[in-house]
Formats: structure tokens, C-alpha cells, sequence
């Protein structure tokens, strides 16, 4: 059955929110499993459809998991593999599914995993994933709908350039090179705080990596690694909503655990808004007192730039700001898909090429609207709050795949909202 959230607009947020476990850590984290016959605890881990998807990928695998959903505990073992072929119906789901290659390659010396196919925000290629593994010494073929990758002697370490930043490309990347003989050098490789921590996770089981959170990653091989227990940190694109949230309404939130820096130029840039953000000891307050909320223009980069999965909430934001807004998505070609619906709340947007020019407005009506992906659904939400009257977000599934408890955590802060059934 399909869910739904309603949400009368207009009501300033106050309160506290607890920032959850990074979806995009817990995913490579998740699958690190598959690299040790030891056990991996993972702490903190989001209670995300995300999260359960690739759950039910790494069972079929053959992986015993005990999931503590209450505690947010994780317990992986995978002694031996049932699998090593990832089918359609799982990777269809969810596209990081194509996590698994690297690890499984580089413990089992071969791995299937279907083509992942396009999705609602571009055509995401996965060409560069695959190009590591044979440069790593992997035989590849694409065959039926399927990556096929094989290496019964175990992979080589070598020098890897990267033509464009990937994110899930450099993950595979480096689980694939942690058993290889010898060092991979990954070069142009991603920063995101998410790789650092996978790396870190990594080492903590006995890898022997250098260089993460900067863009060359040297991976020295070793023979094996083992078990450990991992906390999962904050998710900085949960924080950025809910900064964003507090903004819309002219409320004042504290945004618990939230780590500053892994923010930094979008918190900026919500100080150019107008927008107060203070770091504390137990997380970022963001408090907006002004009437008006200054228009900024943005562009979306690789980590440390702003960030592509906070651009659609921000662009609700610039929707009621006083002047016009240029946001410019570079790295998906298909990530605009929001300002329709946005427009038909009221907001001025048009859209060429990859930049939406935003053209603020006094306030945006509420009306139904149709999620198109997990960060449309956010920012559609965040308009529904400060919109006049009733907004009805539906194909809800998508906002349940990055947000714990995201109706709970603004109901405690007085927005009105609630998730039907329809
Ligand atoms: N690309 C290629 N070839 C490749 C890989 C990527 O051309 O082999 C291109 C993509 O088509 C895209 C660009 O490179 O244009 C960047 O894509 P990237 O590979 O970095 O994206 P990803 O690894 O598939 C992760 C996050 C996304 C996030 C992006 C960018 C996970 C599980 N997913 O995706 O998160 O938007 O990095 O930061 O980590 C989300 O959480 O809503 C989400 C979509």
C-alpha cells in the first residue's frame, strides 16, 4: 500500500533533532562483511529501507545477520558464501548493491552483479567501477545483464587515475584493492567524509590504507583481515535537511551530533541566507530570526563543494527568498525533476540545461504533489511546511529510504504532519 504525508504549512519549528547514522556509510560498512570470516558489529545504523534492501541482498549471499533494529546494532558474519552472483531484483532496488562487487572480487576471486540500469536522477554510469577491477587484473564481461568479474589468482595492486570523482566508485574501489598483492594508488579519488570512514573501518579490521579523506588513497594489500565493532557517525544530509527545515519555517533547531565541518560550505551558504548557525558541543544550533532569507546562488561539487543530495531541499529554500537564486546541478543530468513540482506549490523556476534560475516568491500555496526520488522527497517536504494550507507528498517509500523516523523527529518540533495510507 502507498503512503502518503500530509502537512499543513506555516508552523516555525522548535526543539531538538537527533542526526541518525550516515545511510551512506552504513551501506559500504554494511557490505565490508563480505571481506573477513570474522565478525563486524556496526553501531548506530539508520533504520532505513535502504539499509534493510541491502540486508536482504547480503542474506541471500549466505551472511548471518542479527539485527538489533531497537539498538541500531548491526552483527555481520559471512563464513562462507551461498552466492556470489548479486540478481536483478535485489540490485534493481537499490543501485549500491553494486557495493558488493568490490569485496566479493577481492575474498572469492570472482562475482556477479546485474547491471544496475539508469535511475530517476541520471543515467549513472558504473564504467569506472569496472575499469578499476581490470585494472586490478579482473577479467570482466558484461553478459546477460550482468557484470561478471573474475580473478581466481587474487588481484594486483597498481595506479588507478580516475577521470571524474565517484563516490560508490572509489568504495569499490578500495575493498576491492585491501586483499590485492601490492599497492593501489587511487588518484582523483573521492573525499567524502563516507569514504574516509569506510577507510577507517577498514583499517580497523586490518587494512592497511593512507591518505583518506584526501583525493590520492594508498591501499598497501594484505593477506586478511578481521573482525572489529564500528560506530557509525552522523548523516550530514539528514543534518543539512533539517538546517534547511529550521531556515524554511524561521524556527530554531538544535541538529544533535551533527558534525560542522563535514557541512561547512553549506553551512556557509546558509549564513549568506541570512540564517544563524552556531557550532555547539553536542551539535550545530540553526536559528532564523530574520524575516527575509537573502537569495545565494549555488553549484554542485564532489565533497568539499556543496553537496548534490542537499541541492533539492535548498532549492525549496531559495523558492520563498527575496531576489533570484541560480542553482546549478553538475554531477547528476537528471536532478531537477523537483522544480515541477515545486512550481506547482507556486514557486517561480524555470529550468535550463542544469541550472534552475529561482525566482523568490512571498510564500508557496500547498497542493499534491509526487515525489520523484529520496532528496525530491525531502525538499517537497520542507515546502509543505512553510506552504499556506495542506500539502500531500505521495510515493512517500522514497523519503523512508534516507530518513529515520523523519515524522516523528518534526512532529517533536511542532510541524504539523502525518503519514496516511492511501
Ligand atoms: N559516474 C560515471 N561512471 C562511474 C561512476 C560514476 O560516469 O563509473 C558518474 C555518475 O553518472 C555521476 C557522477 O559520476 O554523474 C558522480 O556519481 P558517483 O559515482 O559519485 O555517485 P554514486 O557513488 O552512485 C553516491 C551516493 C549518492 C550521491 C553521490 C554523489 C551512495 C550510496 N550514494 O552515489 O547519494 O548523490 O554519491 O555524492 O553513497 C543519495 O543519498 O540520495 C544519493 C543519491
Amino acid at each position: 500500500m502507498l503512503q502518503s504525508m500530509k502537512i499543513i504549512g506555516g508552523y516555525p519549528l522548535f526543539g531538538e533533532i537527533s542526526i541518525s547514522g550516515a545511510k551512506n556509510l552504513a551501506l559500504p560498512a554494511i557490505v565490508t562483511t563480505l571481506l573477513t570470516d570474522n565478525e563486524i558489529t556496526l553501531n548506530n545504523v539508520p533504520n532505513l529501507s535502504d539499509v534493510t534492501s541491502l540486508l536482504e541482498l547480503l542474506e541471500y549471499l549466505g551472511c548471518d545477520i542479527n539485527h538489533d533494529t531497537a539498538h541500531k546494532q548491526l552483527i555481520l558474519k559471512t563464513t562462507n558464501i551461498k552466492h556470489t552472483e548479486a540478481p536483478y531484483d535485489f540490485v534493481r532496488k537499490m543501485r549500491a548493491s553494486i557495493l558488493v562487487l568490490g569485496p566479493m572480487i577481492a575474498r572469492f576471486g570472482r562475482a556477479s552483479v546485474s547491471f544496475p540500469g539508469g535511475c530517476a536522477i541520471g543515467v549513472r554510469a558504473i564504467d569506472l567501477h569496472i575499469r578499476t577491477l581490470q585494472l586490478l587484473g579482473a577479467e570482466v564481461t558484461i553478459d546477460n545483464g550482468f557484470i561478471k568479474a573474475y580473478s581466481p589468482n587474487g588481484l594486483t595492486g597498481c595506479d588507478i587515475t580516475f577521470p571524474i570523482v565517484t563516490v560508490t566508485g572509489t568504495e569499490n574501489s578500495i575493498m576491492a584493492a585491501v586483499l590485492a598483492n601490492g599497492t593501489t594508488r587511487l588518484i582523483n579519488a573521492a573525499m567524502e567524509p563516507e569514504v574516509e570512514e569506510l577507510c577507517n573501518l577498514l583499517n580497523n579490521m586490518g587494512a592497511k590504507i593512507t591518505g583518506q579523506g584526501t583525493s590520492t588513497i594508498t591501499i598497501e594489500g594484505v593477506e586478511s583481515l578481521h573482525g572489529t565493532t564500528f560506530d557509525i557517525m552522523p548523516d550530514r544530509i539528514e543534518a543539512g535537511t533539517y538546517a534547511i527545515a529550521s531556515a524554511i519555517t524561521h524556527g530554531k533547531l538544535l541538529l544533535k551530533n551533527c558534525i560542522y565541518n563535514h557541512l561547512e560550505i553549506f553551512f556557509n551558504t546558509l549564513k549568506s541566507n541570512g540564517v544563524s548557525i552556531t557550532q555547539q558541543d553536542n551539535g550545530v544550533l540553526v536559528e532564523n530570526n530574520n524575516d527575509k532569507i537573502n537569495s545565494i546562488d549555488i553549484s554542485t561539487a564532489p565533497y568539499p563543494g556543496f553537496p548534490t543530495d542537499l541541492q533539492a531541499q535548498y532549492m525549496a529554500l531559495m523558492t520563498i527568498s527575496e531576489g533570484v537564486s541560480l542553482i546549478t546541478e553538475n554531477l547528476f543530468e537528471n536532478r531537477l525533476m523537483h522544480t515541477q513540482e515545486l512550481n506547482r506549490m507556486g514557486a517561480n523556476i524555470i529550468v535550463k540545461g542544469n541550472t534552475a534560475t529561482v525566482k523568490g516568491v512571498e510564500n508557496l500555496n500547498g497542493a499534491p504533489v509526487m515525489a520523484t526520488d529520496l532528496r525530491a522527497s525531502a525538499s517537497l517536504i520542507l515546502a509543505g511546511l512553510v506552504a499556506k494550507g495542506e500539502t500531500t507528498v505521495n510515493r512517500l517509500y522514497h523519503i523512508d529510504r534516507g530518513y529515520e523516523n523523519i515524522d516523528n523527529k518534526l512532529l517533536q518540533c511542532g510541524a504539523h504532519i502525518k503519514r496516511i495510507t492511501v
